[in-house]
């Protein structure tokens, strides 16, 4: 269960958001460090959401996909959208579980993907448990070459890449000590747990949602509602950035205020970081 997002109720609008970014790259440096062709890959999205993730890596051509998600709406959207795949066999597990801990058998995946999942499993708490243990459990159900895969926005670039992040940085202060660790942090909890960070990557225009650009369509409240950031934004806060955005475009200035503001193309929103158990090496 998300320390922060009602995902239950946010599967209703998570699609119209969010976009598998990455997901080509994430295949390929599977493939490579496993030494394996993608059809006799069996991967794990652990936090799955909506499963973008998994219908993009089978799409792409993954032997086979197990899901698991805390939110019985995400995991149906998900089943919905994987129909073919679940027929097929392709999908071979949609597990509802809340991380710690992950019920598989030990050497069951060659890689375990947390694709934004890890930020929601402990909330402004230093030492990470749940993080850390869920990795543990990601250790233990890797077969030998298997790749752990955790995806994220990293603080910096949720202040230095994201315009609508700017407009009240008290706000994106607040969001990034309750609910986004830092790479110092992360490094700590893949110690922590006995994995080690080999590459990481950011990806050039993972501005992550999809209507990142529609200027138009941002003072109709659907394009942030549910969004993780606007979650610690009091009512007042909330109901300002939405003011404050209506004024620029209203007064013709907000398409440059974006363009000025906006760094994702350079810096990248997403940030992959590709892993393996320290006694693997
Ligand atoms: C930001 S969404 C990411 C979904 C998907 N991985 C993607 O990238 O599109 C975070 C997901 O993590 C799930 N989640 C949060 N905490 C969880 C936990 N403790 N155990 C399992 N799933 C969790 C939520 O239900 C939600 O579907």
């Amino acid at each position: 269960m998300s320390n922060f997002v009602n995902y239950n109720r946010a599967s209703r609008s998570y699609d119209n958001q969010r976009f598998p970014a990455g997901s080509d790259t994430m295949a390929a440096m599977i493939q490579f460090y496993t030494s394996k062709n993608l059809p006799d890959l069996r991967i794990l999205d652990a936090g799955c959401g909506t499963g973008n993730y998994s219908k993009s890596l089978l799409d792409i051509g993954v032997g086979q996909m197990a899901l698991l998600d805390s939110s019985s709406e995400m995991l149906k959207t998900a089943k919905d959208k994987l129909d073919n795949y679940i027929e097929c066999g392709k999908v071979t597990d949609v597990v509802e579980c809340t991380m710690p801990p992950i019920p598989f058998p030990d050497d069951s995946f060659d890689a375990v993907l947390f694709n934004t999942v890890l930020n929601h499993l402990d909330r402004a708490n230093s030492a990470f448990p749940n993080c850390v243990e869920t990795l543990n459990e990601s250790r233990r159900i890797l077969r030998p070459n298997g790749v752990i895969i955790v995806s994220t926005a990293l603080p910096s670039a949720i202040l230095n890449a994201v315009w609508f992040t700017k407009i009240n940085t008290k706000l994106t202060k607040r969001f990034i000590e309750n609910a986004v660790p830092s790479l110092d942090q992360f490094e700590k909890m893949f110690i922590a747990s006995g994995i080690e960070c080999f590459q990481k990557m950011n990806i050039l225009g993972s501005d992550i949602f999809k209507n990142y650009y529609n200027v138009d369509g941002l003072p109709e409240e659907s394009w942030l509602k549910e969004n993780e950031y606007l979650t610690f934004a009091t009512e007042s806060e909330a109901g300002e950035l939405f003011r404050k955005v209506k004024e620029l475009k209203e007064n013709g200035e907000l398409e440059n205020w974006v363009k000025e503001n906006d760094h994702t193309q350079t810096i990248g929103v997403l940030t992959i970081f590709v892993c393996k158990p320290v006694s693997a090496k």
